[in-house]
């Protein structure tokens, strides 16, 4: 990876550069607004996948200067294990964020984000007590603390989140208008293998036989898509319940159709615009998420 010169914030320079501390990065972004430039914001865990890249591509198409930030924060995860299990590959994803043209690489130390432990609450009932909300507890509380640290280390213009964590999406938009922060969130549609199963990070963690079952997720979300077309919510339920039940090596935790915006569960396809199926299953030790929209 290449230093910039001089003519850092020049259009033809795309030398990407690594930042681990949050004082260097203020700096180098202060410099950037000052002269008008915007910046947009994409957070990551790392071990990036095509779907990382289309948020980032879309950064890149949309603002001057693009942070990336790659940090496996520990206060989101409810299973040490997974913690322990994520994968780590800063190098690999330095090299494809510098493909897509990320301007900086911000992977900080556990310490850098959380000198002190971090005793801030964040609850947005009923979004985050629902789905991953109820079976992750403490969860999305993570999540907001890490995502507000960012924001406040950022200050980016734009934030750039996947519709592959569809309730992620929803509360960080509702953490943002709780904590007045003056930025735009952008939502990013799900990115998909060639035969449909949405790109994880934790996908790399299936077998060869693993990978084949979990293929019948999106799938099984697919065929309910035609199917809710002459069935009722609740058939259409049913459906998808049987489906994941009936495929051997996978095991349902909770599949829910839900308004978008409230993400409480619906009884009627009426009953909404906007109505999504969201869910999570177990594929060996695995645990992968997906959701399909059914009206939007
Ligand atoms: P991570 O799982 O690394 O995901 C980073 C971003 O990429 C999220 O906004 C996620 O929704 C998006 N993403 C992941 N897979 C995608 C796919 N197949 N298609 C489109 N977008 C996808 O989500 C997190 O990290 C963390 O919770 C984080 C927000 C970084 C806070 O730690």
């Amino acid at each position: 990876m290449h230093r910039f010169s001089d003519t850092r914030f020049e259009k033809t320079i795309k030398e990407m550069e690594l930042v681990n501390t949050i004082k260097e990065l203020k700096a180098k972004l202060a410099e950037a607004r000052k002269i008008g430039k915007k910046i947009g914001l994409v957070p990551t865990m790392g071990a990036l996948h095509n779907g990382h890249a289309s948020l980032v591509k879309r950064a890149v198409s949309e603002n001057d200067v693009t942070v990336v930030s790659v940090f496996v924060n520990p206060t989101q995860f409810n299973d040490k294990n997974d913690l322990a299990k994520y994968p780590r590959t800063l190098e690999a994803d330095c090299a494809l964020l510098e493909e897509v043209g990320a301007t900086y690489v911000f992977a900080p130390s556990v310490e850098e984000m959380y000198p002190e432990p971090d005793s801030r609450e964040f609850s947005y009932a009923p979004l985050d007590t629902v789905m991953e909300g109820a079976f992750r507890p403490g969860h999305f509380n993570g999540v907001c603390q890490i995502v507000s640290k960012l924001f406040y280390a950022v200050e980016p213009d734009r934030a750039y989140f996947g519709e592959k964590d569809f309730q992620q999406l929803a509360i960080i938009r509702e953490m943002v208008k709780d904590l007045n922060l003056n930025l735009e969130i952008c939502g990013c549609p799900i990115v998909r293998e060639e035969d449909g199963l949405a790109l994880s990070s934790r996908n790399t963690r299936l077998s060869a036989a693993e990978r084949v079952t979990a293929l019948n997720i999106s799938k099984t979300l697919f065929a309910s898509l035609e199917y809710a077309k002459e069935h009722s919510l609740c058939e259409t339920k049913q459906f998808v319940e049987n489906s994941i039940d009936a495929t051997e090596g996978l095991r349902l935790e909770y599949f829910q159709i839900v308004d978008g915006n409230n993400l409480q569960e619906v009884a009627e396809w009426e009953s909404s615009d906007y109505i999504v199926g969201c869910i999570t299953v177990f594929c060996g030790d695995v645990r992968l998420i997906d959701n399909i929209k059914y009206k939007a």
